[in-house]
Formats: structure tokens, sequence, C-alpha cells
């Protein structure tokens, strides 16, 4: 078998082929796979059968897995899964649907905004990693946009202008955009805003892309409406159809996307049908910016 990459969209986006996920990879396989992240941001790969353990074997081909709290309102006697596998499914402890009035699902919904995961962490993540263990016939697409590719299209003057720009990245801020206020003392404290620089350079390719995501609800220094105003413009230039690929999930795909150069999203979905995906992370090596004092 030789590894393959081929384009799924003119921009980004790749398919590959040749290589069993599931099994141990080889130098030459890894480096391959993060050439290949440089260049597509993101990777699909079909019918995988991955068990959770080889899911965490083949993400620690590329860093260290994220598996920190401060994620979710999920309490630990209600998770489904360990802190080092990010449950992306619409279910509970007994693999049943949560109700349309649970708490964790409602929060559950600011998925559906455009996003990079784990923004909201004065470390973000590098990369993404969803696998799609039972999907759902209709809707439930993930969504991605190329910010790289969005930062190429800004006029220069507005490059000039967001430079050096600092957001300020949390939860609440995703939640809040959707209504979803009502967060207890100790859940304020632990979605703490952290600050994100707006533009970022990738540490490989040199690439310049927008870090834009519905955690940001602030810009260091400008008046909050203003700031809202601006990011709302900015994600709408993102996220033009043109930048946009659109993934239809098979079972057993598994799906890796780099946070630093992409966005994504969750499309609408019967959610009284059983989804589950699960998701391992990548923990990024830098902060884009110190943290306030
Ligand atoms: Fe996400």
């Amino acid at each position: 078998m030789t590894l393959s990459i081929r384009p799924l969209n003119p921009e980004f986006a790749g398919k590959v082929s040749g290589v069993d996920i599931t099994r141990p990879l080889s130098r030459y396989e890894v480096d391959a796979i993060e050439a290949g992240m440089d260049r597509y941001a993101v990777l699909v790969f079909h019918d995988h059968r991955l068990t959770d353990d080889e899911q965490r074997a083949f993400t620690r081909n590329f860093g260290s897995l994220e598996s920190s709290p401060g994620g979710h309102i999920a309490t630990a006697a209600e998770r489904r899964l360990p802190l080092d596998m990010q449950d992306a499914s619409n279910l509970d402890r007994d693999q049943k649907p949560l109700g349309r009035d649970d708490r964790r699902r409602m929060f559950n919904l600011g998925n559906r905004l455009w996003h990079s995961d784990s923004s909201y962490r004065a470390m973000p993540a590098k990369y993404s990693l969803l696998s799609g263990r039972i999907v759902v016939e209709r809707g439930g697409h993930t969504e991605f946009a190329d910010m790289r590719a969005a930062y190429d299209a800004l006029d220069a003057a507005t490059k000039a202008e967001i430079e050096d720009l600092i957001c300020e990245h949390s939860l609440m801020f995703s939640r809040g955009a959707l209504g979803f206020t009502e967060l207890s003392d100790a859940e304020r404290e632990m979605f703490r805003p952290v600050r994100q620089r707006l533009v970022r350079t990738h540490p490989v390719s040199g690439r310049r892309s927008l870090f834009l995501s519905a955690h940001a609800g602030a810009i260091v220094g400008w008046p909050v409406p203003e700031a809202h105003a601006f990011l709302r413009d900015l994600v709408e230039h993102a996220t033009q159809p043109r930048f946009v690929y659109s993934h239809k999930w098979c079972q057993w795909d598994l799906v890796m996307w780099d946070n630093r150069q992409t966005m994504h999203r969750v499309t609408r979905f019967d959610e009284t049908q059983v989804r589950d995906m699960r998701r391992t992370t990548v923990t990024g090596d830098a902060m884009t910016v110190a943290q306030a004092a």
C-alpha cells in the first residue's frame, strides 16, 4: 500500500488512501500525513474501524492528547467518555439521545456555530480527529472553512488593520450568542476568557490565517458592540462558499483538521437519532499571545 492524498476541493481538504490507521504507522506515513495537513488542513480517511485506544494511538503520532477539564458543563459523573476523548455525540451515559431541554444538549448546540476547537484555551488545539462511530442519514455534516484563503482574500488595508489585534475567547461568548447564558459561578470561572491573536502564521508553511471562532467575543481595546460587528463581518467573509468544504459522513470515516488554519461547524440533524462521534485532540505547542496577568 502506498499512501496518497487526492484533493477534495480546489483550495483545501484531501482524501487519504493507502494507509491503515488502526495499526502503528511508519515514520514515512506519519510524515506524509503531517505534510498533507500542512498543505490541505483537512484530511479524510474512509472506512477505518477504530477502537478508542486505536484512535488515541493514531492521534499521538502528531503530538500530545488534550485531556483537560474546562471544555463542557457536563460533570465528571455525567461524562460518557474519559477526558482525553471529547464526546461529540448527542448521547447520555445510557447511550440515549439527550432530551430537547437538557442543558448539555443546549450547550452542544454551540457546535452549530463556526469555531476553532479549544480556541477558548490559552493553549489552543493543533489538530482535531473526529471518528464517525454511528452517523445519521440526513444532516449532521461537518463544514470546514479555510482561514488561509480567507486571509489571503482580504484587502491590504484590512490586513494592516488586523495585523496585531488580540481577541478574547470564551465558551461563554459562543453559548451566549445562542442565548444560553444560565451558568453557575463555577462555570463562569471555568470559562474565563483567554487571549488569542487574530492573525496567525503557520509554523511550517508560513501562511497567514484568520484565527476566528464563535468563542471570540471581544477585541482588546475596542468597544464590545464594535468588536462583535467586526468579527461578524470577518466570519461572514471567511465562510463564503468558495472557502468551504462540507463533509457528509459515512460510518467509520475519520476526519482530521488543523484548528490553526480552519474553522468548522456541524449542520442540523434529527437529534432523536443516535449520532456517536468521538474526538481526540492534539494540543498546541505555543500560545498565540501572552495572557493578561
Ligand atoms: Fe468543534
